[in-house]
């Protein structure tokens, strides 16, 4: 068997496609190793949303070096690979700067990878840049999932974005908004429940503009879609990331009318500025988002929001700033992501006037120290509280499983191994950072997020 070894950087749809690789690679003798040395393809599946993200590829690039040449001293060749968004985005200018690459390619032609390595093998020095966006669809080329999926896992359900936030790399490098068919998400849903995976979360950079050619040829919207996965036996599901202006009155009554839609959403703000919203072309105002708030919570009033900002954006203001801790101390947030604006290449507010950076950093301690305390007041106000957990893998101290809430806690408790991949009551009895520690309370709960006969639809 030959040695595939790939390194994951970004959100959770490269995490999907770094699976879905070698799902493409193992019918072609590829078997997944857990380090570079010695592997005859390494992949670096990357990311391309901030400079640090970027600049990462570069630095693993300059370690995997001598690992190559420690095969070729061997008489025997690594493929090097470049794949993910900053493939996209650089394409030949990776080949140019990093002489170790033999391969660059982007989120939309992984399908193609076997095609690919015959081409750099083919000929000693040959390397090669696919970069397109093809004019078939990835998901018609791709086998069904080779390895064990896991009790908790991603499903694609739609890529690309067409908004243009002018910060934002993502609608170049996955290109225009696209949703796929009803039929196939149901049938990958229903290999990853039959090979036991208990939860489902739904990805897409905008997922919630899906709108999907359902099995009557009309179109469908991702509340629909939910329904019916639900319906289909899928136990748990979720879906990220969603742009507040496509939250319809369908996915926000999903989350009241199904219970295998769990209690937790992550909605990105940005900004608590309308002024800042409005120069990052967000298409929301503050308003809108709360408003947006206020009917998920009329539906379902236990809902955990999570959401992403940005500090530092061209033209932000103390004013502007205030403004976003005044939004995040109005929703009350379960947990947020908060980053400093980075300049991508291409993108219009790269060529603006730049805040300083000292003046990025106090804002983002700022907005982060709010956040942890938010972050640690929802996690105390769980203690006590029993709930049920799907565990999904050991933990770190013998004995020990880990699992998450419906609200995406991460929880750990002490339990037999045989219990990964089932959903257990447990109270919760202690309170870390960044984790909830549990007592099994029930070993296995039937019901709308328990214990179902397989994926019928
Ligand atoms: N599609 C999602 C998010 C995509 S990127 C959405 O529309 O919200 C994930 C997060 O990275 C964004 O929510 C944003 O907060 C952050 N991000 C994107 N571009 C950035 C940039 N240039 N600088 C800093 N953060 C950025
Ligand atoms: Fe980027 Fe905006 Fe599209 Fe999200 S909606 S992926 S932030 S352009
Ligand atoms: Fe990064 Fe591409 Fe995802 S830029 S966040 S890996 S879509």
């Amino acid at each position: 068997m030959k040695k595939l070894y790939i390194k994951t950087y970004g959100c959770q749809m490269n995490v999907y496609d770094s699976g879905r690789m070698a799902d493409v690679l193992a019918p072609h003798g590829y078997g997944l190793v857990d380090a570079p040395e010695g592997a005859d393809i390494v992949i670096l599946n990357t990311c391309h949303i901030r400079e640090k993200a970027a600049e990462k590829v570069y630095s693993e690039l300059g370690r995997l070096r001598p690992l190559k040449a420690a095969k070729a001293a061997q008489g025997e060749r690594m493929i090097i690979a470049v794949g993910g968004c900053v493939g996209q985005a650089e394409g030949e200018e990776i080949i140019a700067r990093a002489d170790c690459v033999d391969m660059v390619f982007g989120p939309q032609t992984y399908h193609r990878l076997p095609e690919l390595i015959a081409r750099v093998t083919r000929h000693a020095g040959a390397r090669v840049v696919d970069t397109e966006f093809p004019a078939e669809d990835k998901f018609d080329h791709l086998p069904g999932h080779a390895a064990a999926p896991g009790p908790s896992a991603y499903l694609s359900v739609q890529e690309g974005c067409d908004k243009f936030c002018t910060f934002c790399v993502v609608p170049y490098t996955r290109g225009a908004e696209q949703s796929r068919p009803v039929a196939a998400i149901v049938a990958e849903a229903r290999d990853l429940c039959d090979a036991g995976s208990r939860e489902i979360t739904l990805l897409g950079q905008n997922v919630n503009a899906y709108h999907g050619v359902g099995p009557g040829g009309g179109e469908w919207g991702l509340g629909r879609l939910i329904q019916h996965l639900a319906a289909a036996g899928v136990e748990r599901i979720r879906y990220t990331t969603s742009h507040p202006r496509d939250m319809d009155d369908d996915l926000i009554a999903a989350h009241r009318d199904v219970p295998q839609l769990m209690p937790y959403l992550h909605l990105p703000a940005q900004s608590g500025s309308d002024r800042i919203l409005r120069a990052m072309n967000r298409q929301h105002s503050t308003a809108d988002y709360l408003r947006t708030v206020d009917k998920l919570r009329a539906a379902r009033p236990e809902l955990a929001l999570s959401s992403d900002f940005i500090v530092g954006f061209p033209g932000e203001t103390d004013q502007d700033f205030a403004d976003t801790l005044r939004l995040v101390r109005s929703v009350g947030y379960a947990q947020a992501y908060s980053f400093k604006y980075s300049p991508r290449p291409g993108t219009p507010a790269a060529a603006e006037e730049q805040v300083p950076e000292d003046v990025k950093d106090s804002r983002l301690q700022t907005l982060q120290q709010l956040i942890r305390a938010q972050q640690d007041a929802f996690n105390r106000s769980h203690r006590g509280a029993t709930m049920p957990i799907l565990l999904e893998r050991t933990g770190r101290k013998p004995g020990q499983l880990i699992g998450r809430s419906p609200y995406m806690q991460s929880v750990h408790v002490y339990a037999p191994d045989r219990l990964i991949g089932t959903v257990v009551e447990c109270r919760i009895v202690s309170i870390h950072n960044n984790s909830l520690g549990g007592d099994v309370v029930t070993q296995e709960i039937a019901g709308a997020h328990g214990v179902q006969e397989g994926v019928s639809a």
